[in-house]
């Protein structure tokens, strides 16, 4: 299948990235990095989420960082919501976008979000009905959707019988999250095209946790299967809190390199998200888990040093 000519990236790492950060991290620099993010060139850049402040508690100034942000208006600023609490909170912070999030096996989906995934359906299903009628823009998560830290293996049935569930319910596009980055360029492959079975590629974005590695490949791997919407982190900030082991995003400034070099749109500079990348992973004392940003950065003229 040909590579897409155009690839959006969606900005997680203010949100997946900072959410398990376990030393608070301050409101004024969770903005900045927003806004540095959205200065870049990122047309979507997550900004919190409104879940239980007891489970996840780096989200809950969510409602602050929205109140300090200056929001673009060609920027999309979303927010993750569980539940109906979650979502009045969202519209009462002004959001124009959330996402919900379910998960494709059972053991993560009671471990991250306490109900089974048929409860998770249920609880929702009114939440997106309140968020469509409000005018949201909904996007929909799937977990864990070829390994589960808590039962293994998951096969790509699972995972396209929630995606099928989400689109019903009025997500413009479905994330596909590699969770806890398990797996490799075949199984990626052999996934989207199940769940293309029963959902439109158009559809589909991928979410890769890189922990084993493999995320830039999974992402080349989804480009050549008709993938066009890719999340990642700056950095490669993140975890996820529910996920034992589980390390950051791919770095977004990875994903951009790659891009670069297969002659693939954007939008973003650069350039500028991997200084992004070093000044929040200084600030937050972490190595920078990106590879392509500090060699940029490193390098004289870096500008000019992507290979094609
Ligand atoms: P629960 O315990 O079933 O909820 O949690 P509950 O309704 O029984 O409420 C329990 C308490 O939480 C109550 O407070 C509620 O008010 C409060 P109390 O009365 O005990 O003081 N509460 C809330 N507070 C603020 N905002 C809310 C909210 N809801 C309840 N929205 C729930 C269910 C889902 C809320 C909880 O388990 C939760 O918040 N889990 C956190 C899930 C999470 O944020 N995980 C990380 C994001 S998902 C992810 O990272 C994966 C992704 O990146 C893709 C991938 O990588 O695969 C997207
Ligand atoms: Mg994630």
């Amino acid at each position: 299948m040909a590579r897409p000519p155009q690839v959006k990236l969606v900005e997680v790492g203010a949100r997946d990235g900072l959410q398990n950060e376990p030393e608070p991290v301050a409101t004024a620099v969770k903005i900045e990095l927003i806004e540095r993010l959205a200065a870049a060139g990122l047309s979507a850049v997550e900004a919190g989420s409104f879940v239980s402040p007891q489970r996840v508690p780096q989200m809950a100034d969510t409602p602050q960082v929205l109140g300090g942000l200056r929001r673009r208006t060609r920027t999309a600023y979303p927010v993750l919501v569980p539940n109906l609490k979650g979502l009045d909170a969202a519209l009462a912070a002004g959001v124009a976008e959330v996402a919900v999030f379910v998960s494709a096996s059972e053991g993560f989906s009671s471990r991250n979000i306490a109900c089974s995934r048929a409860e998770s359906l249920a609880r929702l299903a009114p939440v997106a009905e309140r968020a469509v009628a409000h005018g949201l823009r909904l996007r929909g998560y799937v977990s864990c959707v070829i390994g589960c830290p808590y039962d293994g293996p998951v096969d790509p049935d699972q995972p396209a019988e929630m995606a099928v569930r989400l689109m019903e319910m009025g997500c413009y596009q479905v994330s596909l999250g590699d969770t806890i980055g398990v797996g490799t360029a075949d199984a990626v492959r052999h996934l989207i095209d199940r769940v293309a079975l029963r959902v439109s590629r158009a559809c589909i974005a991928m979410h890769f946790h890189d922990t084993y590695g493999q995320a830039v490949a999974n992402v080349l791997a989804s480009l050549e299967a008709g993938i066009a919407v890719f999340d990642s982190s700056v950095g490669g900030l993140g975890g996820c809190p529910f996920a034992t082991g589980a390390t950051g995003n791919v770095a977004t400034e990875d994903v951009l390199y790659l891009l670069q070099g297969l002659g693939i749109e954007t939008g973003v500079d650069l350039l500028a998200v991997a200084e992004t990348g070093a000044w929040i992973s200084r600030l937050l004392g972490r190595p920078n888990g990106s590879r392509a940003g500090p060699a940029l950065l490193a390098a004289s003229g870096a500008r000019s040093t992507v290979v094609r």
